[in-house]
């Protein structure tokens, strides 16, 4: 009875209660046990006592929480995580009849209850955390891309504050620089890190998606462009400045869904490491401009980075 009382109040019940339904004596009486299971659910309690090994499989079947209601939770939690009040945030936490206080402590504790074993990243985050996030951010803003690239940058400038993501990764050829490394890839997002020598300079691209980069350590001197001419005429580009400054670390710049994917940079007074994220592979043909001459030529991806090698 303290459970339904608590769970009806809407207060929080004790992990040490809300775990222990009753007993169910005959372990070999699956129907029986669920049944019982089911109605120790509806009093609040999240897990029933097994009794025997044959309990534990049905015990699970009962109480693991669905996939659907565990990818509703990690959605509601990244609109938590981002805070504020508006149109974005009200958006994301759209879940039909289910209201939003409710739901949200739910998520949190299948987000706790989730965790198997010890945290092994010891409470930092991680390339794989940022990249959850990223996903729960692009997911509930199905459709409007450029909103959901604004909201990804939050979770990179918390990664960024990350100190040992130059020790970690995989090696990852560059377009562009040299000791590129993966943190995170799996075929649709990937993270990583890249360093880019005081003295190069990189000529203005294209990319064919959508890209974000930012700074880790050092200051980039950066550039991105709107394309105005509608891509018509080959070999022919007006673009526009619409972003020109330094970034700092933990600055990140948004490089929108084509045709507006441009920008060129340089490292600024030294060095520089980047963090970037693209979404799914660069086209293997991308377009280098000229904005002043409003031309543009075409070229592999990987064709400037090795005619500096030669
Ligand atoms: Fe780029």
């Amino acid at each position: 009875m303290t459970v339904q009382r608590l769970r009806r109040s809407g207060l929080a019940v004790p992990a040490s209660n809300r775990r222990q339904g009753p007993r169910y004596v005959d372990f070999h009486d699956p129907d029986g046990y669920l049944e019982s299971a089911q109605q120790a659910k509806l009093l609040g309690f999240e897990g029933k006592w097994c009794i025997h090994p044959n309990q534990i499989e049905w015990a699970n079947a009962e109480f693991t929480p669905s996939r659907k209601l565990y990818d509703e939770g990690e959605r509601v939690l990244a609109a938590l995580h981002r805070g504020g009040s508006g149109r974005a945030r009200r958006r994301a936490l759209r879940a039909g009849s289910v209201s939003v206080k409710p739901l949200a402590s739910a998520s949190r504790r299948l987000e706790e209850e989730s965790a198997v074993g010890p945290d092994l990243n010891e409470g930092r985050y991680s390339p794989g955390r940022c990249a959850r996030d990223i996903y729960a951010v692009v997911e509930a803003y199905l459709g409007d891309m450029p909103a959901a690239q604004r909201e990804v940058v939050p979770a990179l400038q918390r990664l960024a504050r990350e100190k040992n993501l130059l020790d970690m990764g995989l090696p990852r050829e560059s377009n562009h620089a040299v000791d590129g490394s993966w943190l995170y890839w799996d075929s649709e997002i990937g993270i990583f890190t890249v360093k880019f020598p005081h003295d190069v300079v990189v000529p203005v691209h294209n990319h064919g998606t959508w890209e974000i980069v930012g700074v880790y350590e050092g200051e980039l001197d950066y550039q991105s462009y709107r394309r105005l001419d509608d891509g018509s005429r080959e070999g022919y580009a007006e673009l526009e400045v619409v972003e020109n400054r330094v970034l700092g670390p933990g600055d990140f710049s948004v490089v929108p869904l084509p045709p507006h994917d441009i920008h060129g940079f340089r490292a600024h007074k030294g060095d520089m490491w980047m963090i970037g994220v693209v979404h799914g592979d660069f086209d293997e043909e991308r377009l280098y401009f000229d904005p002043d001459r409003r031309s543009y030529v075409r070229r592999h991806q990987k064709a400037w980075r090795r005619s500096l090698d030669r």
